[in-house]
C-alpha cells in the first residue's frame, strides 16, 4: 500500500467510526438495529439462532441474555447476492443487502422468561412453551434443526453459500436436496414440483410461527396462488 492509500484507509477507519459513534448516540435512529430472529415475545421451541441487522457502519455491537454478556459474531453479504429474495428485512433496513451488516450466535435456553438485548433493541423471549400466566407472548417459534456447525462456530453455511465468510445466495432446492431430497419433498407436497422449488416462499427455516416452519397458515399460502380451489 503506498502512503496515500495508506492514508485514504485510516481516514476511512476514522470516518467509520465517528459514524458508528453517531448511531451508538442516537438509540432511534431509524437505521439502527433490527432483530430478525427470534421473534420477539416468542417461546422458543428447539435450537434457536439470534439473527441480528445493522448497517454496516456499524463496528461493533453488544448483545446480553438476562444481564449476561454474549458475543456475537459478525458476517455481510456477498457483493455475488443482488437477488431480493422472500425474506428481506435486513435488506429492507437499510436498502440493500450490501450495506447491511448481520450478527449472530447460536442460543440455548433454559426453560422460562429471558430478556434478550442487542445494542439498542430488546425482547422478551421464552425457553420452552411460553407459562400461561405470559398468554399475550405466547406465540411459538419453531427453529430449524441446528447443522454442522463450520469454523466460525456458526451453521450458516449448511444453506447459504460462504463467500470469504459472507453469506451468499441460498438455492433452492438444491440447498435443501442434500438433506430433503427430491422424491421426500415431493411425497411431503404433493404438489406440482416447479412451483415447490422456491422452498422460502413457505418455510422460514431460521425460525417461523407456525408448524412446519411455515411463514403463514396453510389456507393463507395456498391461497396465494389458488382459490377455492382454482389456480388465480
Ligand atoms: C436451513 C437453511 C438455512 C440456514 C441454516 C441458514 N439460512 Fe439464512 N436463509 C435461508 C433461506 C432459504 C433464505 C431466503 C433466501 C431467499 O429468499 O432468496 C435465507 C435468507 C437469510 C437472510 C435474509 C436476507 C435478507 O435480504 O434480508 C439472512 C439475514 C440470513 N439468511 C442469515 C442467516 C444466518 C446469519 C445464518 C446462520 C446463523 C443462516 N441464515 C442460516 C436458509 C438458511
Ligand atoms: C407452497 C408452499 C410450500 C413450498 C413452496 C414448500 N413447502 Fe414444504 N411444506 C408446506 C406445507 C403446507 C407443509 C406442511 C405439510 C402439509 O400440511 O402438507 C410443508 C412441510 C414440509 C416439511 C415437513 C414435513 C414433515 O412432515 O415433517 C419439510 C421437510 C418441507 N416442507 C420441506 C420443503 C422444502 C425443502 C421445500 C423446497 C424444495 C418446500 N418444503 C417448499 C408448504 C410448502
Ligand atoms: C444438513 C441437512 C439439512 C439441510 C441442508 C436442510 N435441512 Fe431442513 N431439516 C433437516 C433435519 C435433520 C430436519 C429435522 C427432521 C426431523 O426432526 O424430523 C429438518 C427439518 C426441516 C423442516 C420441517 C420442520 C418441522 O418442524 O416439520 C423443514 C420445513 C425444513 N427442514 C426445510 C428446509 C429448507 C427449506 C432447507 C433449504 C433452504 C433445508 N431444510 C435444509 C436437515 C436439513
Ligand atoms: C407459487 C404458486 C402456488 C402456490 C403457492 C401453491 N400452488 Fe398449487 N399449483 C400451482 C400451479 C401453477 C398448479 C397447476 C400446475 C399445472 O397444472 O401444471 C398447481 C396445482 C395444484 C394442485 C393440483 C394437483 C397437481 O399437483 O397438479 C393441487 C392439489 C395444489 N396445487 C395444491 C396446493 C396446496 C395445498 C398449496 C398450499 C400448500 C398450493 N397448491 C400452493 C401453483 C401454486
Amino acid at each position: 500500500m503506498n502512503s496515500t492509500l495508506r492514508a485514504m484507509s485510516i481516514l476511512a477507519t476514522m470516518l467509520t467510526g465517528v459514524l458508528a459513534a453517531a448511531i451508538a448516540a442516537s438509540p432511534d435512529a431509524t437505521n439502527g438495529v433490527r432483530i430478525l430472529y427470534p421473534l420477539p415475545g416468542s417461546s422458543c421451541l428447539g435450537a434457536v439462532r439470534v439473527i441480528a441487522a445493522t448497517p454496516n457502519t456499524q463496528s461493533s455491537l453488544t448483545a446480553a441474555l438476562d444481564g449476561v454478556r454474549i458475543n456475537l459474531i459478525r458476517t455481510q453479504f456477498s457483493e455475488t447476492w443482488q437477488l431480493a429474495g422472500k425474506l428481506k428485512r435486513a435488506t429492507e433496513l437499510v436498502g440493500s443487502r450490501q450495506k447491511a451488516s448481520i450478527w449472530t450466535v447460536p442460543l440455548n435456553l433454559a426453560p422460562g422468561r429471558h430478556v434478550l438485548t442487542v445494542g439498542t433493541a430488546k425482547l422478551t423471549i421464552f425457553g420452552g412453551a411460553a407459562p400461561a400466566s405470559a398468554a399475550k407472548y405466547s406465540a411459538p417459534l419453531y427453529s430449524h434443526k441446528r447443522l454442522a456447525v463450520d469454523s466460525s462456530g456458526l451453521d450458516c453455511g449448511g444453506c447459504h453459500e460462504l463467500i470469504d465468510g459472507r453469506l451468499g445466495e441460498v438455492r433452492t432446492p438444491s440447498a435443501c436436496a442434500t438433506c430433503h431430497d427430491d422424491t421426500s419433498v415431493q411425497l411431503i407436497h404433493s404438489h406440482v414440483p416447479q412451483h415447490l422449488s422456491r422452498c422460502a416462499q413457505c418455510h422460514d427455516p431460521h425460525g417461523a410461527p407456525y408448524p412446519h416452519l411455515l411463514v403463514d397458515i396453510k389456507k393463507r399460502l395456498c391461497a396465494r396462488c389458488h382459490d377455492a380451489g382454482h389456480i388465480k
